[in-house]
Protein backbone atom coordinates (compact mmCIF):
# COMPACT_ATOMS: atom_id res chain seq x y z
CA UNK A 1 0.00 0.00 0.00
CA UNK A 2 1.14 3.17 -0.96
CA UNK A 3 1.61 5.95 1.92
CA UNK A 4 -2.64 7.40 2.64
CA UNK A 5 -3.53 11.00 2.23
CA UNK A 6 -3.61 12.42 5.93
CA UNK A 7 -1.67 15.08 7.51
CA UNK A 8 1.72 13.26 7.84
CA UNK A 9 1.52 13.23 4.18
CA UNK A 10 0.82 16.69 4.10
CA UNK A 11 3.88 17.57 5.86
CA UNK A 12 6.04 15.60 3.14
CA UNK A 13 3.88 17.27 0.29
CA UNK A 14 4.52 20.81 1.97
CA UNK A 15 8.37 19.97 2.12
CA UNK A 16 8.50 19.21 -1.45
CA UNK A 17 6.53 21.82 -3.27
CA UNK A 18 8.64 24.61 -3.09
CA UNK A 19 11.24 22.67 -5.41
CA UNK A 20 8.44 20.94 -7.80
CA UNK A 21 6.13 24.21 -8.47
CA UNK A 22 6.34 25.23 -12.61
CA UNK A 23 8.22 28.38 -11.07
CA UNK A 24 11.14 26.29 -9.28
CA UNK A 25 11.00 23.80 -12.45
CA UNK A 26 11.36 26.46 -15.04
CA UNK A 27 14.65 27.17 -13.46
CA UNK A 28 15.76 23.56 -13.90
CA UNK A 29 16.56 23.84 -17.56
CA UNK A 30 20.23 24.56 -17.81
CA UNK A 31 20.89 20.99 -16.80
CA UNK A 32 17.78 19.88 -19.17
CA UNK A 33 19.56 21.91 -21.57
CA UNK A 34 22.94 20.25 -21.01
CA UNK A 35 21.90 16.71 -20.50
CA UNK A 36 19.82 16.50 -23.80
CA UNK A 37 22.67 17.92 -25.73
CA UNK A 38 24.74 14.52 -24.35
CA UNK A 39 21.66 13.06 -25.27
CA UNK A 40 22.38 13.63 -28.80
CA UNK A 41 26.23 13.04 -28.66
CA UNK A 42 25.62 9.51 -26.80
CA UNK A 43 23.19 8.85 -29.87
CA UNK A 44 25.40 9.72 -32.63
CA UNK A 45 27.85 6.49 -31.91
CA UNK A 46 25.70 3.86 -29.73
CA UNK A 47 21.73 3.35 -30.95
CA UNK A 48 20.97 1.51 -27.54
CA UNK A 49 18.66 4.35 -27.30
CA UNK A 50 16.38 2.63 -24.03
CA UNK A 51 20.18 3.01 -22.30
CA UNK A 52 20.27 6.65 -23.30
CA UNK A 53 17.58 7.70 -22.61
CA UNK A 54 17.60 6.60 -19.37
CA UNK A 55 21.00 8.03 -18.73
CA UNK A 56 18.91 11.33 -19.50
CA UNK A 57 16.78 11.06 -17.19
CA UNK A 58 18.87 9.81 -14.40
CA UNK A 59 21.11 12.61 -14.76
CA UNK A 60 18.71 15.49 -14.54
CA UNK A 61 16.92 14.13 -11.73
CA UNK A 62 19.67 12.94 -9.78
CA UNK A 63 21.94 16.45 -10.42
CA UNK A 64 19.02 18.24 -8.90
CA UNK A 65 18.51 15.47 -5.73
CA UNK A 66 22.07 14.64 -4.95
CA UNK A 67 24.03 16.71 -6.96
CA UNK A 68 25.73 14.48 -9.11
CA UNK A 69 25.63 13.42 -12.77
CA UNK A 70 24.87 9.65 -13.97
CA UNK A 71 27.97 9.59 -17.15
CA UNK A 72 26.94 6.01 -17.69
CA UNK A 73 24.56 4.70 -16.42
CA UNK A 74 26.98 2.00 -14.96
CA UNK A 75 27.31 3.82 -11.16
CA UNK A 76 26.15 1.85 -8.53
CA UNK A 77 23.33 4.00 -7.26
CA UNK A 78 21.68 3.23 -10.89
CA UNK A 79 21.91 -0.19 -10.07
CA UNK A 80 20.75 -0.67 -7.24
CA UNK A 81 17.54 1.66 -7.65
CA UNK A 82 16.79 -0.45 -10.47
CA UNK A 83 16.57 -3.55 -8.13
CA UNK A 84 14.58 -1.94 -5.91
CA UNK A 85 12.11 -0.22 -8.90
CA UNK A 86 11.88 -4.02 -9.78
CA UNK A 87 11.04 -5.14 -6.53
CA UNK A 88 8.61 -2.02 -6.66
CA UNK A 89 7.06 -2.45 -9.91
CA UNK A 90 5.91 -6.53 -8.80
CA UNK A 91 4.96 -5.14 -4.90
CA UNK A 92 2.22 -2.58 -6.94
CA UNK A 93 0.77 -4.46 -8.50
CA UNK A 94 -2.92 -5.46 -7.47
CA UNK A 95 -3.10 -9.01 -6.08
CA UNK A 96 0.47 -8.97 -5.95
CA UNK A 97 0.27 -11.71 -2.59
CA UNK A 98 -3.15 -13.02 -1.16
CA UNK A 99 -2.91 -10.11 1.64
CA UNK A 100 -4.08 -7.81 -0.29
CA UNK A 101 -7.21 -8.84 -1.32
CA UNK A 102 -7.54 -9.90 2.62
CA UNK A 103 -5.99 -7.37 4.66
CA UNK A 104 -6.97 -9.39 8.08
CA UNK A 105 -4.22 -11.80 7.08
CA UNK A 106 -1.80 -9.69 8.28
CA UNK A 107 -1.79 -10.16 11.68
CA UNK A 108 -0.85 -13.71 11.03
CA UNK A 109 3.00 -14.07 12.73
CA UNK A 110 5.79 -13.69 10.21
CA UNK A 111 6.42 -17.20 9.44
CA UNK A 112 2.80 -17.71 7.99
CA UNK A 113 3.14 -14.26 6.11
CA UNK A 114 6.02 -14.73 3.67
CA UNK A 115 5.28 -11.33 2.13
CA UNK A 116 6.39 -9.78 5.62
CA UNK A 117 10.02 -11.23 5.66
CA UNK A 118 10.02 -10.18 0.96
CA UNK A 119 8.74 -6.80 1.90
CA UNK A 120 11.79 -6.37 5.19
CA UNK A 121 14.26 -7.75 2.89
CA UNK A 122 13.45 -5.15 0.03
CA UNK A 123 13.16 -2.80 2.68
CA UNK A 124 17.03 -2.87 3.88
CA UNK A 125 17.94 -2.63 0.24
CA UNK A 126 15.96 0.77 -0.29
CA UNK A 127 16.64 2.28 3.15
CA UNK A 128 20.11 2.07 2.49
CA UNK A 129 20.49 3.59 -0.97
CA UNK A 130 18.36 6.00 0.23
CA UNK A 131 20.58 7.07 3.74
CA UNK A 132 23.88 6.84 1.43
CA UNK A 133 22.87 9.34 -0.93
CA UNK A 134 21.05 11.81 1.09
CA UNK A 135 24.37 11.61 3.20
CA UNK A 136 26.59 11.87 0.23
CA UNK A 137 24.62 14.79 -1.57
CA UNK A 138 24.75 17.06 2.03
CA UNK A 139 28.67 16.73 1.75
CA UNK A 140 28.77 17.75 -2.05
CA UNK A 141 29.34 21.41 -2.90
CA UNK A 142 26.55 23.46 -4.61
CA UNK A 143 22.90 23.44 -4.11
CA UNK A 144 20.61 20.80 -4.20
CA UNK A 145 16.99 19.06 -2.83
CA UNK A 146 18.83 17.02 -0.12
CA UNK A 147 20.44 20.24 1.62
CA UNK A 148 17.10 22.29 0.44
CA UNK A 149 14.89 19.57 2.20
CA UNK A 150 17.20 19.25 5.15
CA UNK A 151 17.05 22.90 6.11
CA UNK A 152 13.14 23.06 5.45
CA UNK A 153 11.06 23.67 9.00
CA UNK A 154 9.10 20.34 7.87
CA UNK A 155 12.48 18.72 8.41
CA UNK A 156 12.69 19.61 11.55
CA UNK A 157 9.72 16.96 12.45
CA UNK A 158 10.97 13.97 10.15
CA UNK A 159 14.12 11.37 10.63
CA UNK A 160 16.68 10.86 8.30
CA UNK A 161 15.17 8.11 6.81
CA UNK A 162 11.71 9.67 5.94
CA UNK A 163 13.51 12.64 3.94
CA UNK A 164 16.15 10.68 2.24
CA UNK A 165 13.01 9.00 1.14
CA UNK A 166 11.14 11.63 0.08
CA UNK A 167 14.18 12.08 -2.05
CA UNK A 168 15.10 8.81 -3.16
CA UNK A 169 11.01 8.19 -4.32
CA UNK A 170 11.32 11.23 -6.43
CA UNK A 171 14.25 9.88 -8.30
CA UNK A 172 12.63 6.74 -8.65
CA UNK A 173 9.72 8.51 -10.09
CA UNK A 174 11.66 10.29 -12.29
CA UNK A 175 13.49 8.21 -14.37
CA UNK A 176 11.86 5.64 -15.67
CA UNK A 177 8.52 7.51 -16.60
CA UNK A 178 10.69 10.04 -18.58
CA UNK A 179 12.89 7.13 -19.77
CA UNK A 180 10.10 5.19 -21.18
CA UNK A 181 8.02 8.17 -22.69
CA UNK A 182 10.98 9.14 -24.66
CA UNK A 183 10.49 5.09 -26.00
CA UNK A 184 6.99 5.78 -27.09
CA UNK A 185 8.12 8.62 -28.63
CA UNK A 186 10.50 6.79 -31.06
CA UNK A 187 7.89 3.87 -31.17
CA UNK A 188 5.67 6.61 -32.68
CA UNK A 189 8.35 7.86 -35.44
CA UNK A 190 8.60 3.98 -36.97
CA UNK A 191 5.28 3.60 -36.54
CA UNK A 192 3.59 6.58 -37.77
CA UNK A 193 6.46 8.41 -39.54
CA UNK A 194 3.66 10.74 -41.60
CA UNK A 195 3.80 13.33 -39.04
CA UNK A 196 7.53 14.21 -38.78
CA UNK A 197 7.98 15.73 -42.01
CA UNK A 198 5.57 18.84 -40.59
CA UNK A 199 7.39 18.40 -37.34
CA UNK A 200 10.54 18.95 -38.96
CA UNK A 201 9.33 21.99 -40.98
CA UNK A 202 8.10 23.55 -37.98
CA UNK A 203 11.51 23.06 -36.35
CA UNK A 204 13.62 23.82 -38.88
CA UNK A 205 11.49 27.48 -39.56
CA UNK A 206 13.37 28.69 -35.82
CA UNK A 207 16.28 26.32 -35.71
CA UNK A 208 18.72 26.17 -39.04
CA UNK A 209 21.53 23.94 -39.42
CA UNK A 210 23.17 25.66 -37.27
CA UNK A 211 21.71 26.05 -34.11
CA UNK A 212 19.55 23.84 -32.18
CA UNK A 213 16.32 24.55 -30.87
CA UNK A 214 15.63 25.73 -27.28
CA UNK A 215 13.28 26.46 -24.88
CA UNK A 216 11.87 29.37 -25.67
CA UNK A 217 11.22 28.21 -29.46
CA UNK A 218 9.29 25.56 -28.13
CA UNK A 219 6.58 28.00 -27.09
CA UNK A 220 6.67 29.58 -30.48
CA UNK A 221 6.30 25.81 -31.96
CA UNK A 222 2.14 24.75 -32.03
CA UNK A 223 3.33 21.61 -33.55
CA UNK A 224 5.91 20.30 -31.71
CA UNK A 225 3.54 20.82 -28.50
CA UNK A 226 1.19 18.79 -30.09
CA UNK A 227 3.37 15.86 -30.63
CA UNK A 228 4.30 15.96 -26.66
CA UNK A 229 0.77 16.15 -26.12
CA UNK A 230 -0.06 13.05 -28.66
CA UNK A 231 3.08 11.41 -27.30
CA UNK A 232 1.31 11.43 -23.75
CA UNK A 233 -1.99 10.32 -25.11
CA UNK A 234 -1.14 8.20 -27.66
CA UNK A 235 0.58 5.33 -24.88
CA UNK A 236 0.13 5.84 -21.65
CA UNK A 237 3.26 4.37 -18.96
CA UNK A 238 0.82 3.13 -17.03
CA UNK A 239 -2.27 1.96 -18.80
CA UNK A 240 -3.99 -0.28 -15.70
CA UNK A 241 -3.55 2.94 -13.65
CA UNK A 242 -2.46 3.83 -10.10
CA UNK A 243 -4.50 2.15 -7.09
CA UNK A 244 -6.28 5.42 -5.27
CA UNK A 245 -8.36 5.08 -2.15
CA UNK A 246 -11.73 7.39 -1.78
CA UNK A 247 -11.31 9.65 1.02
CA UNK A 248 -15.30 9.82 1.84
CA UNK A 249 -18.45 7.26 0.25
CA UNK A 250 -18.71 8.47 -2.92
CA UNK A 251 -21.35 6.84 -5.47
CA UNK A 252 -20.56 5.94 -9.14
CA UNK A 253 -23.31 5.47 -11.58
CA UNK A 254 -25.82 4.93 -8.07
CA UNK A 255 -23.47 2.63 -6.60
CA UNK A 256 -21.90 3.24 -3.31
CA UNK A 257 -18.27 3.61 -2.97
CA UNK A 258 -17.55 3.35 0.75
CA UNK A 259 -14.87 5.69 2.09
CA UNK A 260 -11.03 3.34 1.59
CA UNK A 261 -12.54 1.82 -1.45
CA UNK A 262 -9.53 1.53 -3.60
CA UNK A 263 -9.90 2.90 -7.22
CA UNK A 264 -8.31 1.02 -10.28
CA UNK A 265 -8.26 4.37 -12.58
CA UNK A 266 -7.60 2.76 -16.53
CA UNK A 267 -5.49 5.51 -18.16
CA UNK A 268 -5.25 2.70 -21.52
CA UNK A 269 -9.17 3.10 -21.58
CA UNK A 270 -9.39 7.14 -20.96
CA UNK A 271 -6.61 7.91 -23.41
CA UNK A 272 -7.99 5.56 -26.36
CA UNK A 273 -11.46 6.37 -25.75
CA UNK A 274 -12.91 6.90 -29.64
CA UNK A 275 -15.86 8.89 -28.29
CA UNK A 276 -13.40 11.48 -27.43
CA UNK A 277 -10.45 10.61 -29.91
CA UNK A 278 -10.91 9.80 -33.74
CA UNK A 279 -8.74 6.87 -34.46
CA UNK A 280 -7.22 6.60 -31.03
CA UNK A 281 -4.71 3.95 -31.92
CA UNK A 282 -3.10 6.53 -34.39
CA UNK A 283 -0.55 8.91 -33.47
CA UNK A 284 -2.09 11.91 -34.57
CA UNK A 285 -0.61 15.25 -33.63
CA UNK A 286 -2.92 17.59 -35.37
CA UNK A 287 -5.75 16.34 -33.07
CA UNK A 288 -4.13 18.63 -30.36
CA UNK A 289 -4.01 21.59 -32.31
CA UNK A 290 -7.34 23.20 -31.67
CA UNK A 291 -8.10 20.94 -28.50
CA UNK A 292 -7.34 21.81 -24.87
CA UNK A 293 -5.18 19.31 -22.87
CA UNK A 294 -6.77 17.29 -20.56
CA UNK A 295 -4.42 15.83 -17.41
CA UNK A 296 -1.94 13.02 -18.29
CA UNK A 297 -0.39 12.85 -14.95
CA UNK A 298 -3.38 11.42 -12.71
CA UNK A 299 -5.44 13.00 -10.42
CA UNK A 300 -6.70 14.45 -7.48
CA UNK A 301 -4.22 15.02 -4.55
CA UNK A 302 -1.62 12.42 -6.07
CA UNK A 303 -1.38 13.83 -9.47
CA UNK A 304 2.17 14.11 -10.66
CA UNK A 305 4.34 16.29 -9.26
CA UNK A 306 6.96 15.76 -11.02
CA UNK A 307 5.27 16.91 -14.08
CA UNK A 308 6.59 20.57 -14.52
CA UNK A 309 10.21 19.34 -14.68
CA UNK A 310 8.76 16.34 -16.87
CA UNK A 311 7.29 18.26 -19.36
CA UNK A 312 10.36 20.24 -19.78
CA UNK A 313 12.68 17.30 -20.05
CA UNK A 314 10.56 15.83 -22.95
CA UNK A 315 9.93 18.47 -24.53
CA UNK A 316 13.63 19.99 -25.20
CA UNK A 317 14.77 15.91 -25.70
CA UNK A 318 11.88 15.38 -28.74
CA UNK A 319 12.66 18.73 -30.37
CA UNK A 320 16.10 18.19 -30.18
CA UNK A 321 16.10 14.64 -31.84
CA UNK A 322 13.65 15.68 -34.42
CA UNK A 323 15.98 18.28 -35.34
CA UNK A 324 19.21 16.23 -35.25
CA UNK A 325 18.10 12.60 -36.31
CA UNK A 326 15.64 10.16 -39.15
CA UNK A 327 14.47 8.36 -36.94
CA UNK A 328 13.89 4.64 -38.56
CA UNK A 329 13.49 1.24 -37.87
CA UNK A 330 16.48 -0.84 -39.05
CA UNK A 331 14.85 -3.15 -41.30
CA UNK A 332 12.73 -0.37 -43.05
CA UNK A 333 9.39 -1.90 -41.87
CA UNK A 334 6.75 -0.23 -40.05
CA UNK A 335 5.61 -2.46 -36.38
CA UNK A 336 2.32 -3.01 -36.00
CA UNK A 337 1.81 -1.31 -32.58
CA UNK A 338 -0.88 -3.60 -30.50
CA UNK A 339 -0.65 -4.77 -26.77
CA UNK A 340 1.94 -7.44 -27.82
CA UNK A 341 4.44 -4.66 -28.50
CA UNK A 342 4.69 -3.78 -24.69
CA UNK A 343 5.70 -5.63 -21.27
CA UNK A 344 2.99 -6.17 -18.99
CA UNK A 345 2.63 -5.12 -15.20
CA UNK A 346 2.62 -1.83 -13.43
CA UNK A 347 4.54 0.19 -16.06
CA UNK A 348 3.87 -0.67 -19.67
CA UNK A 349 7.77 -0.34 -21.30
CA UNK A 350 7.72 -1.01 -25.64
CA UNK A 351 9.79 -4.35 -25.97
CA UNK A 352 12.82 -3.63 -27.81
CA UNK A 353 12.70 -2.57 -31.48
CA UNK A 354 15.86 -2.09 -33.78
CA UNK A 355 16.20 1.93 -34.67
CA UNK A 356 18.34 3.97 -36.15
CA UNK A 357 19.50 7.47 -35.56
CA UNK A 358 20.17 8.97 -38.89
CA UNK A 359 21.80 12.38 -38.55
CA UNK A 360 20.21 14.55 -41.01
CA UNK A 361 22.64 16.02 -42.40
CA UNK A 362 26.64 16.53 -42.11
CA UNK A 363 26.59 19.96 -40.53
CA UNK A 364 24.01 19.03 -38.07
CA UNK A 365 26.21 15.93 -36.46
CA UNK A 366 29.30 18.35 -36.25
CA UNK A 367 26.99 21.23 -34.71
CA UNK A 368 25.95 18.28 -32.15
CA UNK A 369 29.73 17.83 -31.77
CA UNK A 370 30.62 21.58 -31.30
CA UNK A 371 27.47 22.26 -29.18
CA UNK A 372 28.03 19.91 -26.38
CA UNK A 373 32.37 20.79 -26.18
CA UNK A 374 31.66 24.04 -25.84
CA UNK A 375 28.34 23.50 -23.42
CA UNK A 376 28.89 23.73 -19.18
CA UNK A 377 29.29 20.17 -17.92
CA UNK A 378 30.26 21.32 -14.38
CA UNK A 379 27.09 20.53 -12.29
CA UNK A 380 28.27 22.40 -9.44
CA UNK A 381 28.35 25.64 -11.80
CA UNK A 382 24.99 24.24 -13.37
CA UNK A 383 23.48 24.05 -10.22
CA UNK A 384 24.30 27.53 -8.64
CA UNK A 385 23.17 28.58 -11.66
CA UNK A 386 19.64 26.87 -11.29
CA UNK A 387 19.92 28.82 -7.15
CA UNK A 388 20.79 31.91 -8.97
CA UNK A 389 17.82 31.83 -11.27
CA UNK A 390 15.32 30.77 -8.32
CA UNK A 391 16.00 34.15 -6.78
CA UNK A 392 15.94 35.77 -9.88
CA UNK A 393 12.31 34.65 -10.46
CA UNK A 394 11.54 35.98 -6.22
CA UNK A 395 11.78 31.99 -4.51
CA UNK A 396 13.65 31.86 -1.61
CA UNK A 397 16.13 28.62 -1.68
CA UNK A 398 16.59 27.19 1.95
CA UNK A 399 20.11 25.87 0.96
C1 LIG B 1 7.21 11.87 -18.47
C2 LIG B 1 7.43 11.65 -17.22
C3 LIG B 1 6.38 11.39 -16.17
C4 LIG B 1 5.12 10.88 -16.29
C5 LIG B 1 4.39 10.48 -17.58
C6 LIG B 1 4.56 10.81 -14.95
C7 LIG B 1 3.27 10.38 -14.66
C8 LIG B 1 2.81 10.16 -13.38
C9 LIG B 1 1.52 9.59 -13.07
C10 LIG B 1 0.45 9.19 -14.08
C11 LIG B 1 1.43 9.52 -11.72
C12 LIG B 1 0.27 8.94 -10.90
C13 LIG B 1 -0.70 10.00 -10.51
C14 LIG B 1 -1.92 9.44 -9.85
O1 LIG B 1 -1.83 8.44 -9.11
O2 LIG B 1 -3.01 10.01 -10.03
C15 LIG B 1 2.67 10.02 -11.16
C16 LIG B 1 2.97 10.07 -9.83
C17 LIG B 1 4.14 10.60 -9.30
N1 LIG B 1 5.15 11.20 -10.01
FE1 LIG B 1 5.27 11.37 -12.03
N2 LIG B 1 5.49 11.26 -14.06
C18 LIG B 1 6.62 11.63 -14.76
C19 LIG B 1 7.78 12.17 -14.24
C20 LIG B 1 7.99 12.46 -12.90
C21 LIG B 1 9.15 13.17 -12.37
C22 LIG B 1 10.30 13.76 -13.22
C23 LIG B 1 9.02 13.19 -11.00
C24 LIG B 1 9.91 13.79 -9.94
C25 LIG B 1 10.92 14.56 -10.14
C26 LIG B 1 7.77 12.50 -10.68
C27 LIG B 1 7.29 12.29 -9.41
C28 LIG B 1 6.13 11.61 -9.12
C29 LIG B 1 5.72 11.25 -7.75
C30 LIG B 1 6.50 11.51 -6.46
C31 LIG B 1 4.47 10.61 -7.88
C32 LIG B 1 3.62 10.04 -6.75
C33 LIG B 1 2.63 11.11 -6.26
C34 LIG B 1 1.74 10.63 -5.11
O3 LIG B 1 1.43 9.45 -5.02
O4 LIG B 1 1.34 11.49 -4.31
N3 LIG B 1 7.18 12.10 -11.86
N4 LIG B 1 3.49 10.42 -12.19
Amino acid sequence: MLRPFDEEFLLHQRMEAPVLSPRASSCYTPIQDMESKVLLKNLLSANDYPAQYERFAASIVYALTYGFRIVTGEEWQIKTAHEVLENFTYAAQVGAWIVDALPILNHLPAPLAPWKKQAERWYQIEERLHLANLKDALERDGWNWSKDFKNSKEAQKLSDIEISYDLGILCDAGVETTAVTLQIFTLACIAYPGWIPKAQKELDSVADEDRLPTFEDIGKLPYIQAVIEENFRWRHLAPSGIPHATIQDDYYKGFLLPKGSTIIPLFLAMRQDAKLFDSPLEFRPERWLYKSQPSNWGYGRRVCPGRFIAKNSVAIAIARLLWAFNIKSKDGKRPVVDENMFSTGFVSVPKRFDVVFEPRSENRRRIIEQKLESADKDIVNLLQEVRRRQVAVGLVPRA
